[in-house]
């Protein structure tokens, strides 16, 4: 299988069993987390965002695809040129928009549909930040972010997928091995079979997730796990969870979970 196959099949595997456990796959998978993807644009203490902001010439235009409620597009709007916000979701271009308006922040457009669909103009840079582990047909996505960036494409991808942090629990829950998305190690010979030599940039580890309490950390992994309340499954996650939760004076964490690594896998195109 070609690399590109391989991870179409990740995909397709983890979304056939994530739609098995849940039932029906809501048409907006993001209502319950969108308002998590909020972020104050003028903070200043966002390695990430310094780091992309190095990397943009003065008024240069941002196309951002799948910008989520715009924790990125929105700071870099401050400081770059016009930005085009590409985002499916409707609960995150809610949290786009209001953030957007907030701030008074006006150079932002935002299209509302998948980036495959979407009509748009080329950019200077095309930023993607923690989309493509879900994105099935990843060789037509990753051409299309070639074809649209006049000079540069930043893609922002964990070395493993957002919420491995789960998997082990998933298993004690489901009594099943949970199907892993793909991430950077599938993702860097994606990019050569397309031909594209990109550079990686390891950026700093982020802080584990956190809840404060045992009952937030239930409620957030249940529905990671597609494990509704009053179901025997949801017996089964308490269980494993008084094990698995460990509490440091009251901030509570998954024992042994790893700290999120992002990279940031960059290509020039000159408007190839
Ligand atoms: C984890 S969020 C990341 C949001 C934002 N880029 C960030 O880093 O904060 C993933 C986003 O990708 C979007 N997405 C999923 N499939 C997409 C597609 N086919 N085209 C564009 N965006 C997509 C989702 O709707 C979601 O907002």
């Amino acid at each position: 299988m070609s690399a590109i196959e391989t991870w179409g099949e990740m995909v397709r595997v983890e979304h056939e069993q994530s739609d098995r456990m849940r039932g029906v796959r809501p048409t907006d998978t993001w209502t319950q987390f969108a308002s998590q993807f909020k972020a104050d644009p003028h903070r200043t203490d966002d390695a990430v965002v310094e780091e992309l902001r190095s990397r943009m010439m003065h008024g240069e235009t941002l196309l951002d695809v799948g910008a989520g409620g715009g924790r990125l597009a929105l700071p870099l709007a401050l400081t770059c040129g016009t930005v085009t916000a590409v985002e499916p979701s409707p609960s995150m271009c809610a949290v786009l928009r209001e953030t957007a308006q907030e701030y008074g922040i006006a150079n932002v457009s935002i299209v509302e549909a998948g980036w495959l669909e979407a009509s748009v103009e080329p950019a200077d840079v095309v930023l993607c930040s923690h989309v493509v582990y879900v994105i099935e047909d990843i060789g037509a996505f990753v051409r299309k972010m070639d074809r649209h960036a006049r000079r540069m494409v930043l893609a922002i991808v964990f070395r493993s997928s957002p919420l491995s942090y789960v998997y082990g629990l998933w298993e004690q829950v489901h009594g099943e091995t949970r199907h892993a998305l793909p991430a950077l190690p599938q993702f860097l010979p994606v990019l050569e079979e397309l031909g594209i030599s990109a550079e990686v940039t390891e950026l700093a580890e982020q802080p584990r997730r956190e809840f404060d309490s045992f009952e937030q950390a239930r409620e957030t992994i249940a529905r990671q796990l597609y494990v509704s309340p009053g179901t025997e499954a949801m017996g089964r996650l308490e269980r494993v969870l008084e094990r698995a939760l460990q509490d440091e004076g009251g901030v509570w964490s998954v024992e042994g979970a790893q700290r999120p690594r992002p990279c940031i896998v960059a290509w020039e195109t000159g408007g190839r």
